[in-house]
């Protein structure tokens, strides 16, 4: 089936920080722009079909020259730390594919940044 778009500036999406909208690019209404410190997280509520192997779709821009670390933490446990890299400018947007194993239903998708530069601006997740 077609990717689902969960959008991060829509509940139950939240965003510890702020959405915004002064970078352009996005889609939706908005971005989360997650506090600078490692609790400056984003989650997504997405519903799987089934059981397995799910594909994300993140997207998201990181101005700086600097990686912006997070843990993917599938249902409470850490599934991987992906690394959103400079995407070049702030309105320059990327969208990183990455596997995770889901479970049918209800899923949280939470991005927990790793580093005190906290997350990368977050537009959105494709699953
Ligand atoms: C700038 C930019 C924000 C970004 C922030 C950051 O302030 O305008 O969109 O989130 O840098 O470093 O996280």
């Amino acid at each position: 089936a077609a990717p689902v778009r969960y959008e991060a500036e829509t509940s139950p999406a939240v965003c510890s920080g702020t959405i915004d909208s002064n970078w352009a690019g996005f889609t939706g209404s908005g971005f989360c722009n997650g506090a600078n410190s490692t609790s400056g997280h984003a989650q997504f509520q997405v519903t799987a079909a089934a059981a397995g192997t799910a594909t994300l779709g993140i997207r998201f821009a990181n101005g700086t020259t600097t990686a912006r670390p997070a843990d993917v933490v599938v249902n409470g446990a850490t599934a991987q730390t992906a690394s959103f890299e400079g995407t070049g400018a702030w309105s320059t947007w990327v969208t990183k594919t990455l596997s995770v194993q889901v479970v049918a239903g209800t899923n949280t998708i939470r991005l927990n940044p790793t580093t005190p530069g906290g997350l990368a601006n977050v537009d959105h997740l494709d699953f």
